[in-house]
């Protein structure tokens, strides 16, 4: 599994913090940036991150940035894209089991590192329950 990851300067910190994480876990990365504290703009981040994904760069992406919100916005604007901003273990489940999330947003204001990282972990490795779900997903797609 290859893991995009994108962040502007407010998910920067938390980035490289999740980057360690999936590394020691032996997760292929590709690490879209930014690459230092300076002030960037999120939606570029986002969009990189989504495209990577839908290109087929990578499996799934993570995108951080001060709140989550900006760059999930910016994510979901892919064509193809269901990203999730995450602040809890049950919404990373949720995210995955019944919305398919391809992308998992965090904020790097808001998370505490060990329950981001939680949140990370549930995300990998929780599956997509299909049935019901699928069709709901399917009408998201046809928006
Ligand atoms: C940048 O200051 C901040 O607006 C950004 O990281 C994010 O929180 C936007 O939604």
């Amino acid at each position: 599994m290859k893991i995009a990851l994108a962040a502007d300067h407010g998910g920067y910190e938390l980035k490289e913090v999740v980057k360690t994480h999936l590394q020691q876990n032996g997760i292929e990365l590709l690490d879209l940036g930014c690459f230092a504290g300076d002030s960037v703009d999120y939606p570029n981040y986002g969009k990189a991150c989504g495209e990577a994904v839908m290109n087929g760069e990578a499996d799934s992406g993570i995108v951080i940035c001060g709140t989550g919100i900006g760059i999930s916005i910016a994510a979901n604007k892919v064509k193809g894209i269901r990203c999730a901003l995450c602040t809890s273990l049950f919404m990373a489940e949720m995210a995955r089991k019944h919305n398919n999330a391809n992308v998992l947003a965090l904020g790097g204001r808001i998370l505490e590192p060990d329950l981001a990282l939680g949140i990370v972990d549930v995300y990998l490795t929780t599956e997509f329950e299909g049935g019901r779900h699928q069709r709901r997903v399917d009408l998201i797609d046809s928006i």
